[in-house]
């Protein structure tokens, strides 16, 4: 007995403060079920206006999420929550005792090594890194950190809107050690989502199968087979999914999933993935280029009230 309690590793430590950078959608979405699971969130941003934005979002969902919890006090149930999140524009101070770091910022490459590698600097040894990038490999992400922050680094794949979407995609790079892929699969699960695991592979598992399926709907069109509308009613209505394709182009913006399809064209180029799934399609380049980009912008394949 003495000897095994003696013996025996040290418990993993849990993961109680969370920094996540950036503030728009997703990473508004990411600090909400933070701060909803007891974390203490601290949410940062390059501006004060990005990061007013974000309390703007986390605010708004949860006064949905207290109308179904806790109908009689919206306030109180909302404010509770925001008790638990901080926020500020001062990288090296969000990240200085945290446990985790979720990066949901721009999806380009040199702005995320940029960051992680000044992060690596400033974080604990035991912070894990985590990116939620849908486009770039984490691998090439974690190669901006020293070998032992590598072991610590994992994509964490959200979906949106983040406080609905069950999912939670945990990604392995080669160098992602068992441990820290455990301590992610713990905190999303007590952040009630669903984790599964996936190799870093183009599009991880959702993006590899939803966004072909996406751009073969944006193609029919293209070709006149049938409209959007109708598209939209067949898919939801056929085959039960909760949005058609153009519905759901709209919702996660004509934008990304062109640059999505845009990444995944080089990764053709070594056989990563089939070129035939990613041939650019003259309609989506189109519509992207007149800021088309859908419910953000007010139009996409479909008009949307602009709020003002
Ligand atoms: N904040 C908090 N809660 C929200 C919310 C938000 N922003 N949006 C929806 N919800 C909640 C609602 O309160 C409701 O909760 P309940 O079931 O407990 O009552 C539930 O979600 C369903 O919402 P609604 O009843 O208002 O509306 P719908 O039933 O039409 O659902 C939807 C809305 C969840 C958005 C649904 O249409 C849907 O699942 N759409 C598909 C979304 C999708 O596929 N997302 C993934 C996109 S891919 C991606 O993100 C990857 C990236 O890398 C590109």
């Amino acid at each position: 007995q003495r000897h095994l309690s003696t013996s025996a590793p040290a418990r993993r430590a849990q993961v109680e403060k969370l920094t996540v950078f950036g503030a728009g959608l997703m990473g508004a979405g990411i600090a909400q079920v933070g701060a909803q699971s007891g974390l203490k969130v601290v949410l940062s941003d390059v501006t004060d206006k990005a990061l007013e934005n974000g309390l703007n979002i986390i605010t708004k969902s949860l006064s949905r999420v207290a109308k179904k919890k806790s109908p009689d006090d919206i306030e109180g149930f909302t404010s509770n929550i925001l008790k638990n999140i901080e926020i500020t524009t001062d990288a090296a101070k969000a990240v200085h005792d945290s446990d985790l770091v979720i990066e949901a910022i721009i999806e380009s490459i040199k702005v995320k090594r940029d960051l992680f590698g000044f992060l690596d600097e400033k974080a604990k040894a035991e912070c894990i890194f985590a990116t939620n990038t849908s486009s770039l490999s984490v691998k090439e992400i974690a190669e901006s950190c020293s070998t032992e922050r590598q072991a610590r680094f994992a994509g964490l794949h959200f979906f949106n809107p983040v406080p609905a979407m069950k999912l939670v995609e945990i990604i392995k790079t080669p160098q992602t050690s068992p441990e820290t892929f455990e301590a992610l699969r713990e905190v999303t699960l007590k952040m009630g989502k669903a984790p599964v695991s996936c190799n870093d592979t183009p599009g991880f598992i959702v993006n590899r199968l939803l966004v072909p399926y996406l751009l073969e709907a944006i193609r029919m069109v293209e070709r006149g087979d049938a409209t959007p509308e109708d598209i939209d009613t067949a898919m939801e209505l056929g085959a039960g999914y909760p949005m058609g394709p153009f519905k759901l182009l709209d919702f996660v913006g004509l934008d990304t999933t062109s640059y999505i399809a845009q990444g995944w064209r080089e990764k053709a180029q070594s056989g990563e993935i089939s070129k035939e799934l990613v041939e650019p399609i003259g309609l989506l380049d189109k519509l992207v280029k007149e800021g088309k980009l859908g419910r953000k912008s007010g139009q996409g394949f479909y008009e949307y009230e602009t709020k003002k």
